[in-house]
């Protein structure tokens, strides 16, 4: 066993079929969701109870440090998804798919089909219910692509919307919305996320489809809920969003840690494990 392999899960890896009866089971659990883009993230989490990793275009913003999502690329997304899929083989893995690889109907079947075969996914995200996606939709899920819809701030259009704000907060907007959410449960997905979405509205829309509905900055009274990894254990300088409350401080831990270990550097030398090594070694 190499020093890089994966330990296996014991938990049963979840399917589309689970997920499609989760509103069947009057005691059901939350479904559990996060963002991942790297091996060893992906390792941690192959180990947890952990229900669903999604490779999200957010690693334009927390990876790539691009400004917003829409600067990512298909390419760059089949990088790390692949990279997630070999750390965590036991996981029900979803591939965002990015801006502009699904702006046309021919373009977006063929670039779903590329990034769930490629990362060996169980199924692809796209933001929106326009009717060109509500069409790659049931192509792709006839075609044995399950996917995931994605409703309320769509930060791949993010210029159209006019900004990141909450959705549903006036009656044209909840219709719209709950329009959305049936048409996407009508096009075939297996579940929504909902994201930025007043909380009654949520869980209006929650009530109405009969596909769970995946949280962010929707309210408790949704069937799970998603977040950002690097917000929820804080791998930036900069705050979190407000819905998104931090579990740790690895910013200012991991900066510590290294403060520490360059004071370290200019301390007399001392038979430590690096000189140890470095003596083998020669
Ligand atoms: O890209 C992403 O991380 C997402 C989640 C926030 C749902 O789409």
């Amino acid at each position: 066993m190499s020093s890089y392999s994966t330990i296996s899960s014991t938990v049963k890896k979840l399917t589309t079929r689970d997920l499609r009866n989760w509103k069947k089971n009057p005691i059901r659990p939350q479904i559990s969701a996060l963002t991942c883009y790297d091996f060893q993230t992906a390792q941690l989490l192959n180990e947890t109870n952990l229900d669903i990793i999604l490779v999200g275009d957010s690693l334009g913003n927390v990876i790539l440090g691009y400004d917003h999502t829409i600067s990512v690329e298909l390419g760059e997304m089949e990088i790390f998804g692949k990279a997630v899929r070999r750390g965590a083989p036991d996981k029900f893995l979803i591939m965002d798919m990015p801006f502009g690889t699904y702006a046309t109907f021919n373009q977006g079947v063929e670039n779903c089909l590329r990034l769930f075969q490629t990362c060996r996914a169980e199924a692809v995200k796209l933001e929106g219910a326009f009717p060109h996606v509500l069409e790659i939709i049931s192509r792709i899920t006839d075609s044995g692509v399950p996917v995931m819809g994605h409703i309320g701030l769509i930060p791949q259009s993010v210029h159209a919307l006019g900004g990141h704000y909450q959705h549903g907060k006036n009656e044209a907007s909840r219709e719209r919305l709950l329009r959305e959410a049936q048409s996407l449960e009508k096009a075939g997905v297996f579940a929504i996320v909902l994201e930025c979405i007043e909380k009654n509205v949520a869980a209006e829309i929650t009530a109405l489809v009969t596909v769970p509905t995946i949280g962010i900055g929707a309210g408790q009274s949704v069937d799970g809920q998603i977040l950002v990894i690097n917000d929820l254990l804080k791998m930036g300088p900069n705050r979190p969003p407000k819905f998104c409350q931090p579990v740790a401080d690895f910013y200012s831990l991991k900066k510590e840690a290294i403060t520490q270990y360059l004071e370290t550097l200019n301390l007399p030398p001392t038979p430590t494990i690096h000189n140890e090594i470095c003596h083998l070694h020669s």
